[in-house]
């Protein structure tokens, strides 16, 4: 049913003005995802006691939330014309939908549940189990989005 869209996306040949602009929004996604996956870790191994122990889970998560944010933002930015790229490729590869199954699981995970708990003051074992969830999830889109090229 996409295919056509996804056709019409590759048809845009995003990258064909600059040889760097590919390898670019390549690295610039790799740096989205330090960025994002540091403000993550901070906060979920504090719940489960390891880390930034000085501070508590609510303090920490206030100061890393606009790099959650931001590094999101700039995966779902640089992540969109990684995909117009070669997205008849992406569109008849079944790890890119997982990926993109397990992301939009992971977000709501995220900015539901796992956000309750880092509001709580004490999260407790509940919160040690949300971020374990939490940072499985978004292995799992990690590991998803390194996969694509070789399944
Ligand atoms: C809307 C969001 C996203 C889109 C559209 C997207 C799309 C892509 C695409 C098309 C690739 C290249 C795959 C290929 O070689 O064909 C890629 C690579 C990758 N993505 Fe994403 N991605 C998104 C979000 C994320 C997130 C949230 C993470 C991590 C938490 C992530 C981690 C990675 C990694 C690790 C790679 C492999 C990079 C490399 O080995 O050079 N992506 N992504």
């Amino acid at each position: 049913m996409l295919a056509p869209f996804f056709m019409w996306m590759e048809g845009l040949a995003v990258y064909q003005s600059s040889i760097y602009l590919g390898p670019g929004v390549n690295l610039a996604h790799l740096v989205a995802m330090v960025t994002f996956m540091g403000a993550l870790l901070l906060v979920d191994l504090r719940c489960l006691g390891f880390g930034l122990t000085e501070q508590s889970v609510t303090q920490l998560a206030r100061s890393a939330h606009r790099w959650l944010i931001g590094g999101l933002a700039g995966l779902v930015v640089t992540g969109i014309p990684a995909v117009m790229a070669v997205a008849t490729q992406e569109y008849e590869n079944n790890t890119f939908w997982w990926k993109m199954y397990i992301l939009a699981t992971a977000i709501l995970w995220t900015f539901t549940v796992r956000r309750k708990v880092v509001q709580s003051h004490d999260p407790g074992l509940g919160g040690k189990a949300v971020a374990i969830v939490s940072i499985l999830l978004w292995m799992a889109v990690a590991a998803g989005g390194r996969l694509i090229m070789y399944l």
